[in-house]
């Protein structure tokens, strides 16, 4: 493309490590978009004819639909999709095809190609996650009465409902979404025009190829629209926050499955059993999410290593944002994808899960605010709910074990009867019934609520890259 200028051609080691066509040739999609849009606006301008758009547009569209069905060559000499692309059009429909890139550039084609690829990503992302959200919320419906121990510091520490601790995995998804439909808002402008970072001296209206391409607008200026990746670090970022909220999710899930816990089983479809143990049922998918939040991340510290040096414009520096990009996107689909399923098959033991939260006297604050109640302020309510604990522990009970003259013993004449209600589990979750609380009730209503706000989230996808 550019013997032009040199008097020798390209070392075969160079040509091998500058060419990105084996990966970059996933953008094909985007790049065909983008260039049927350039052309179209470049005839609507005047600046190519109407005869050499069709040419252009129907030569794009065939070499479209050989890349579709496996029959285009790709030659890594041409170096990337663009390029391989464009060679192939000329090829294709004669001088024409040589008109297309005027007044473009591969810097702020490959900066549109990958906008379009990651907003095409994000919405179907958006969408992924709104099955998996959807998979939650059942569970958290079928799961409002059940009670289990919740914990801090990994130690039992109140009951809660198994249906809010789940709507606690919601409420992170929930604003997972919300990131990833933030990002989509600012990426979604048009670099296409910026050419190499100056512009172009042909009378070119960007805002046409934008509105073809579903944009909201051109980029506001060249130099930054050529050179920054800034939404390919927010998607990442966005994509890694996810991927940190699965692998919360997948410890919580590795740990209940473990016959120590026994609070749930996995359905086999989504465990892997041992080659040499006959008896193992293996938590792995969640495992498996939980390692590759790690390559995420690791994607995400990648680009910022990737962008945090270059000077402004454009340097090729930026064809290193492909593969963690794609490999982002990939190992995303394929979390919230085994995620969905392995959540829709789970299996909950109720009676585990009760039998563990009435274990480690986890009512002792309501013993507490029951006093308080009395009239005991509440560092001595606190103090003395300590001392029932103590002696519920010395005695080897529980609390809701000892008798009403235990606990007047030790607490005073202000425990009436009533005290086996506040110290029983369901007596417990159905207390904190204020909004954003346990109990069922607010559980069933607050997965309504959330169900409601799932359906009227607008996905942006009204247009493909
Ligand atoms: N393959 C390049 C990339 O991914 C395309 C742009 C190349 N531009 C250039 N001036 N060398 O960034």
């Amino acid at each position: 493309m550019w013997a032009g200028r040199f008097t020798e051609p390209t070392d075969a080691s160079v040509e091998a490590f500058t060419a990105s066509v084996d990966f970059d040739r996933r953008l094909y999609r985007q790049d065909v978009a983008g260039s049927v849009a350039h052309a179209t606006m470049l005839a609507e301008v005047g600046v190519i004819d109407e005869a050499d758009r069709e040419a252009i547009v129907a030569g794009l569209r065939g070499i479209e639909a050989d890349i579709e069905s496996g029959r285009f060559e790709w030659s890594s000499s041409l170096e990337d999709v663009h390029m391989n692309i464009e060679a192939a059009l000329t090829e294709r429909i004669g001088e024409a095809g040589k008109k297309l890139h005027t007044a473009r550039s591969r810097n702020d084609q490959v900066a549109t190609d990958l906008r379009l690829y990651v907003r095409a990503e994000t919405d179907a992302i958006v969408e992924a996650l709104r099955r998996l959200r959807g998979a939650v919320l059942d569970l958290a419906d079928r799961e409002a009465d059940t009670v289990m121990p919740g914990f801090t510091h990994l130690q039992a520490a109140q009951p809660i409902t198994f249906g809010h601790h789940v709507l606690a995995w919601h409420a992170m998804l929930e604003r997972d979404a919300g990131r990833f439909a933030d990002v989509r808002r600012r990426l979604n402008r048009l670099p296409l025009g910026a050419a190499a970072l100056a512009g172009t001296s042909f009378p070119i209206d960007p805002r046409i190829t934008a509105r073809l391409l579903g944009f909201d607008g051109p980029c506001e200026n060249s130099v930054d629209a050529v050179s920054d990746r800034d939404f390919a670090l927010e998607f990442t970022a966005a994509a890694a926050i996810l991927m940190t909220h699965l692998s919360r999710m997948s410890e919580e899930l590795v740990l209940w499955c473990s016959p120590r816990f026994g609070f749930v089983s996995l359905p086999d479809a989504f465990c892997t059993g041992s080659s040499i143990m006959p008896q193992k049922k293996n938590p792995d998918v969640p495992e498996l999410v939980r390692g590759k939040a790690g390559r995420v991340i690791g994607s995400l510290v990648g680009l910022f290593a990737l962008m945090k040096g270059q000077p402004l414009a454009y340097n090729r520096d930026n064809q290193e944002d492909k593969e963690p990009l794609f490999d982002t996107v990939d190992t995303v689909r394929a979390s919230l994808t085994v995620f969905t399923g392995m959540l829709a098959g789970l299996e909950v033991d109720r009676a585990a899960l009760r039998d563990a939260a009435g274990q480690g006297h986890a009512t002792a604050t309501d013993l507490a605010d029951y006093l308080v109640r009395r009239g005991v302020p509440f560092r001595d309510a606190h103090e003395a709910a300590g001392r029932t604990v103590r002696c519920a522990v010395e005695s080897g009970r529980e609390l809701e074990e000892l008798d009403l003259g235990e606990l007047q013993a030790i607490c005073g004449e202000v425990v009436q009867s009533d005290v086996r209600d506040v110290l029983s589990l369901d007596g417990s979750v159905a207390a904190r019934a204020h909004p954003g609380g346990t109990a069922p009730a607010r559980v069933r209503e607050a997965a309504r609520a959330a169900r409601a706000r799932l359906g009227g989230e607008q996905v942006g996808g009204k247009q493909d890259g």
